[in-house]
Parts: structure tokens; C-alpha cells; sequence
């Protein structure tokens, strides 16, 4: 699958068999989230694999709209570390670690998985149940629970191309 192919057919899967995702696969998911950009190239992100079917359920019971995780093979969770970014900025971490988060969802796709972003960040009561979860210290910042597995097939992509959306030359 080329990269437009990837981009323009990923979408949020929440439709799971409940297989296992093969472990050479979520390497890769790995590799493509710290192929991301950062600024100044900082890399402030470190990745928790999980795929403990006890903290799967966990994850469902608790954040809201992470029923999906039941079914889930395999979850990522994306963590921005403040005092690795740029001018040690907080909002640095977080949209370098977006931009790793964005790469493992185009990768999913390339790869004949599916996935959907679990949001944790900005909420406060969330990013304390990760960091609990998981032991997660609190100089670092939970952005996202990635559920990850094999697609049902019953979530399709969207055409969200607005052209009336798009300026040229000035606003
Ligand atoms: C910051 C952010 C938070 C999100 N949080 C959730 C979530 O908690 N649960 C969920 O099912 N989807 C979540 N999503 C997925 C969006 O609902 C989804 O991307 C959007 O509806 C567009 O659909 P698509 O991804 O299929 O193009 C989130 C996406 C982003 C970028």
C-alpha cells in the first residue's frame, strides 16, 4: 500500500474480532510513532505497549468512549515528556507526541489493521487514571490510549475533502 493509499483509507476502527495482533506487527507501529517529526528533533515521547487483557478491560471500563479497547489486541499509549521537548514546553510534548500518534494511525492502516485514538489528554481525570493504571510518574503526560486489532471490516473511511475549506494566498 502506498502512502496516499494509507492516509486517504485510514479511519477510526472501533469494530475489533478480538484477535491478537502479531507482536513484528506493533514493532513496526513502534518504529513509524518515533519516525515522527519533532521540533528541534527532541523525540519527547516514550511508548507503553500493552496487551494484558486485564488492563485492556480496565481502560474500557474506565475512560469514557473506550468501549472498543474489549476487543482490542493490543493498545498504545503515547506519553509526552515536558522536560524532553523544546524549550522544555509542555505544548511542544504534545504535538510532537500527535504527530507520532498520527503516523502509527496511517501505519495501521498500511499494515491491514485497525485503530482509533482513546483520548486521555486534555482531561484531567483521565490522565490521573492512566498514570495510576500503568504507574505512569507525573512529570509525563498520558496523550492517548491507541486501541489496536484486527478490523471487522464494518468501519469504513469518510470523504472528508471540503474544498470551501481551503484559502489561497490569503485568508
Ligand atoms: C484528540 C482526539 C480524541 C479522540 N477521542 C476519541 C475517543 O475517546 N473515543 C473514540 O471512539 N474516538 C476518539 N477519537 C476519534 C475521532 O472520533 C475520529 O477521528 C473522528 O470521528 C473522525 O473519524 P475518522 O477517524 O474515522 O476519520 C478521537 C480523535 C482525536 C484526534
Amino acid at each position: 500500500m502506498d502512502a496516499l493509499e494509507a492516509i486517504f483509507n485510514r479511519k477510526s476502527v472501533r469494530n475489533f474480532t478480538g484477535e491478537d495482533v502479531p507482536d513484528d506487527k506493533l514493532q513496526i507501529l513502534l518504529r513509524a510513532g518515533m519516525s515522527a517529526p519533532s521540533a528541534v528533533n527532541m523525540q519527547p515521547w516514550e511508548f507503553i505497549l500493552i496487551k494484558d487483557k486485564g488492563t485492556l478491560q480496565a481502560m474500557a471500563d474506565n475512560l469514557p468512549y473506550a468501549a472498543m479497547m474489549q476487543k482490542a489486541g493490543a493498545c498504545i499509549v503515547v506519553c509526552a515528556i515536558p522536560e524532553l521537548a523544546h524549550r522544555k514546553l509542555k505544548e511542544y510534548a504534545i504535538i510532537d507526541c500527535t504527530c507520532a500518534s498520527e503516523n502509527i494511525l496511517i501505519a495501521v492502516e498500511a499494515l491491514g489493521l485497525g485503530a482509533v485514538w482513546s483520548a486521555v489528554y486534555p482531561n484531567i481525570d483521565r490522565i490521573e487514571f492512566v498514570r495510576k493504571l500503568l504507574g505512569i510518574p507525573r512529570s509525563i503526560i498520558p496523550l492517548n490510549a491507541i486501541a489496536i486489532g484486527i478490523p471487522t471490516g464494518e468501519d469504513q473511511p469518510k470523504d472528508k475533502f471540503k474544498p470551501e475549506k481551503i484559502h489561497y494566498e490569503k485568508w
